[in-house]
């Protein structure tokens, strides 16, 4: 056994352990397709926007769930999340023409673009796109864009700096919490091609205390809005909402345990070169926690939902989903990484094995890592050894690091040591399962002049 290895099982929905157990077309197709392949599913994402709807449903909220599409490219997820009735939240003048040419209603659609250029806005005033505006300068190129057609343009308000426990959170998007109501009740005279139809935001982290705390202050604004004869037709949640990867929590503590006392020096490195994953080693002591997703969570996707819609409101004393249904506001919501949860997995191609200068095994995979690459310090879920001979009795497990094709010394697939099935062969596959969300497009890049991963589906 080795004592650096702590494993991390990752969930797999059955499509997933179908192509595994009966690896044969996973070899056809990264021989058609080359090295790496996504590959993703429908069904998954079916299944987690019906979950999603049946806790709407469940308690009478009026709703709309916009995929957000930066998650993942492909645009047949944002066609299949339309073809359900649901939306699509775009964030760039490419995620919105791709999904109006492919005949996406615009009632389906909401450009929430961080920048937003004049470009931009004609494309989404001239289909009817509802609009989030993020602050004066918007408003006012959104005006002028619209003046000059002599139209409408819809649009929604992005809040920020709500308070949560006395204290401000911190923020650079967004019209402040404080001062809106305000703002919204001169914009009709000041903007007269503008119509306000919502309030949207959407919060760093995953905090469900701090969701309750913005959607009571949102209400609130809604409320002095109507006090002043504004009808709010949505409130638009954003995303963040946290999904699980993980079977089992006690691997997910033991992991975080066991790094510790490896960056501390008490036992074998866990990770390439002793990595903290983001914590700070000064002289004996760690500082900060991993920077990484958190990959195991009890409350995820429907039921931190659920947790959301049935938490008291100090501020109304009611339930939050009846400080929607009692006004018949619409909940809007736009979930990116957990609609893809189970979506899509990366398969990559056995290269080399080589030995580091300090003898650590590295295995060479025909990829790189922008190709599994989020925010995350590591994707902390232990991929499939997928072996072109079968594994027999005399196959010992054996233990390496995934290094890719970029020339840097930190080119590393994963920063964690893995556990391989026996000792790899060239030609073997691996599988990174539940990469669809963020994981395999977000930071994909092309250098030395590599080609992008291709996007199959099943
Ligand atoms: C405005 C907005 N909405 C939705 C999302 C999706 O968030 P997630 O993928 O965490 O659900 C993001 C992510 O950055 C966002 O910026």
């Amino acid at each position: 056994m080795n004592t650096a290895f702590f494993p991390l099982t990752p969930i797999l929905h059955p499509w997933v352990n179908h192509l595994t157990k009966e690896p044969k077309e996973l070899f056809e197709r990264i021989e058609q397709y080359g090295s790496p392949v996504n590959i993703h599913h429908f069904k998954p994402l079916n299944e987690n926007i019906h979950a999603y709807q049946t806790v709407l449903n469940k308690y009478n909220v009026i709703h709309k769930i916009f995929f957000a599409r930066k998650a993942n490219k492909c645009l047949q997820l944002a066609q299949a999340v339309a073809d359900a009735g649901q939306g699509v939240d775009t964030a760039s003048f490419r995620e919105l023409q791709q999904c109006l040419d492919a005949g996406i209603a615009s009632e389906q659609l909401v450009l929430t673009a961080a920048v937003k250029n004049r470009q931009l806005f004609e494309l989404a005033l001239k289909h009817n796109v509802t609009v989030v505006l993020d602050n004066e300068d918007e408003l006012e190129l959104a005006q002028d864009v619209a003046a000059m057609f002599g139209k409408t343009l819809l649009i929604n308000i992005r809040v920020g700096g709500f308070h949560v426990n006395g204290q401000r959170l911190p923020t650079r998007f967004g019209f402040a919490i404080d001062s809106v109501a305000e703002r919204i009740e001169g914009l009709a005279e000041i903007y007269p091609h503008l119509k306000y139809n919502g309030l949207h935001f959407h919060l760093n982290g995953y905090s469900i205390d701090e969701r309750i705390a913005a959607i009571e202050q949102s209400v609130q604004v809604i409320d002095a809005l109507y006090d002043l004869g504004i009808h709010t037709r949505s409130l638009d949640i954003g995303g963040g909402i946290l999904m699980n990867y993980l079977k089992s929590h006690q691997e997910w503590l033991s992991f975080h345990t066991a790094l510790r006392e490896a960056v501390l020096g008490n036992r074998p490195e866990l990770t390439y070169q002793n990595d903290a994953l983001g914590m700070v080693k000064i002289e004996d002591k760690l500082y900060g926690e991993p920077t990484v997703y958190p990959y195991f969570n009890d409350i995820h996707k429907e039921k931190l939902l659920e947790h959301i819609l049935t938490a008291h409101s100090n501020i109304y004393g009611l339930p939050i989903h009846r400080l929607f249904t009692d006004r018949r506001l619409e909940l809007r919501m736009e979930p990116g990484r957990s609609l893809l949860d189970q979506v899509g997995c990366t398969l990559a191609k056995v290269a080399f094995r080589k030995k580091d200068s300090e003898g650590r095994l590295l295995v060479g995979l025909e990829m790189n890592r922008t190709q599994l690459r989020s925010s995350s310090a590591d994707f902390l879920l232990d991929p499939l050894h997928l072996p072109k001979q079968q594994v027999d009795d005399s196959d010992e497990p054996c233990y390496a690091y995934l290094v890719g094709s970029y020339c840097l010394e930190q080119e590393l697939i994963l920063k964690r040591q893995i556990k391989l099935q026996k000792y790899p062969e060239i030609g073997d596959l691996i599988l990174f399962p539940n990469t669809a969300g963020y994981m395999m497009h977000f930071y994909e890049s092309e250098a030395h002049l590599f080609e992008l991963a291709k996007n199959v589906f099943i």
